[in-house]
């Protein structure tokens, strides 16, 4: 498992199936915390929550996002349908706002530099 930057007092984000482990500021959202620590998060909007490239399944600590607003949810059903309709568990990483320990499923998250996990 590779940790980067990790400190106990802070939010820790482990992403699967890659087993990266980083930590989050509080409010910070699930890319935001990845990009800030070097890493590449598949996204084709930027992270303007409408592209839905960035979805991810919250595997544990879903308690520990916010919930999903308004325009997040409407992406979410406009894009994935029925699947998306009641399962909390399927977040855009662009929009889901860390509060506590998370973790995820995302494929494609690794890191975006070579030298990151020296
Ligand atoms: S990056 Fe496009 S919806 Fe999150």
């Amino acid at each position: 498992m590779l940790t980067l930057e990790t400190k106990n007092d802070m939010p820790q984000l482990l992403i699967l199936p890659s087993q990266l482990t980083i930590e989050a500021r509080d409010g910070e959202t699930l890319m935001e915390a990845a990009v800030r620590h070097d890493l590449y998060w598949p996204t084709t909007c930027g992270g303007q929550g409408i592209c839905t490239t960035c979805l991810c399944v919250i595997e544990s600590g879903q308690e520990n996002l916010e919930p999903a607003g308004r325009s997040e949810r409407k992406t979410l059903v406009a894009e994935l349908g029925e699947r998306a309709q009641g399962n909390a568990r399927l977040r855009l990483a662009c929009q889901a706002r860390v509060r506590g320990n998370v973790t995820v499923t995302k494929r494609g998250v690794r890191p975006s530099s070579p030298d990151v996990s020296a």
